[in-house]
């Protein structure tokens, strides 16, 4: 096996796995005594990274998930990267019921991991969907959605957004890029979000949005769209110098899930 690189990661995201532990350790408990509860990574990474703070070795979302106090009754991972995937096999070797999956999560949820969760056979799952980027398809977040029985926390990025997809200037954005927003948001009514007329001089010149009205604008899609009932507004998780890299979503149908994760964003803020 190729010697593993693992990736050094920002202030940002170790606050974003102290959320996830919070709530999975929380949310388990409820959920465990009348369901089977399945946890699914689908961007996993390799399970372990080096804090960019500190320079230890800190446990990714996968560890971290099982070695909660009441384990999950299955566990899915999923990564693009043979090596990450190598390693995440490594860690759970000692594990019952971890299903690891090298490919594309577009792919391999929607044909291999949703359908072990499905609402009638009692099961519920709980979704990481956490790209670097704008790699994930609207096609998995409403398939989610629809299911009733998968909850999910979702990165959108809005960094890549920003750097690649909507710039001041709309005609640099090539089309490459474009596509790549519309996959993610579902359709092209991000344009009309992203460039709008408010504070412009006059009624026919447009301007690029900002963040938080993007951000609302698919919290809105989350709920109306996806079918999600309950989705808190999200949490920025900022570099070092207060630029906003990720919001971190989190989209239930349960109104107790919300309420714990409202709680847990507070906290944070
Ligand atoms: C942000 S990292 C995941 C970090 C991890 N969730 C954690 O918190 O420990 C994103 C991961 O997604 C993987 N990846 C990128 N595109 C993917 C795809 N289409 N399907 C599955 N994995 C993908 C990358 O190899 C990378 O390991």
């Amino acid at each position: 096996m190729e010697k593993p690189k693992l990736d050094i990661i920002g202030d940002w995201s170790e606050y974003k796995l102290q959320i996830l532990k919070k709530y999975a350790e929380a949310y388990v408990k409820i959920v465990k005594s009348r369901f089977k509860y399945i946890y699914i990574d689908a961007f996993a990474g390799a399970g372990m990274h080096i804090s960019k703070t500190t320079g230890d070795i800190v446990s990714g979302s996968p560890l971290n998930a099982l070695n909660i106090e009441f384990p999950f009754d299955e566990y899915h991972f999923i990564d693009l990267d043979g090596v990450k995937v190598e390693l995440l096999k490594d860690l759970s070797k000692d594990k019952s019921s971890v299903y690891i999956y090298q490919g594309d999560c577009n792919e391999i949820l929607l044909d291999k991991v949703f359908p072990r969760v499905k609402y009638e056979d009692y099961r519920r799952g709980l979704c990481l969907l956490d790209p670097y980027g704008l790699h994930l398809n609207w096609s998995v977040i409403k398939k989610a959605g629809e299911m009733k029985s998968v909850e999910i926390f979702l990165n959108f990025p809005i960094m890549d957004i920003n750097m690649n997809a909507i710039k001041r200037n709309p005609e640099k954005v090539t089309s490459e890029q474009a596509m790549r927003m519309t996959r993610y948001w579902g359709d092209e009514s991000w344009k009309d979000v992203a460039y709008s007329s408010n504070g412009m001089l006059f009624e026919d010149m447009k301007g690029k949005t900002d963040n938080e009205t993007l951000a609302e604008a698919f919290r809105k899609r989350l709920i109306n769209d996806a079918g999600f009932k309950i989705v808190p507004k999200p949490i920025a998780l900022k570099n070092t110098t207060g630029a906003t890299l990720y919001y971190l979503y989190f989209a239930s149908q349960a109104n107790v899930a919300g309420k714990i994760v409202g709680d847990i964003f507070k906290s944070h803020n």
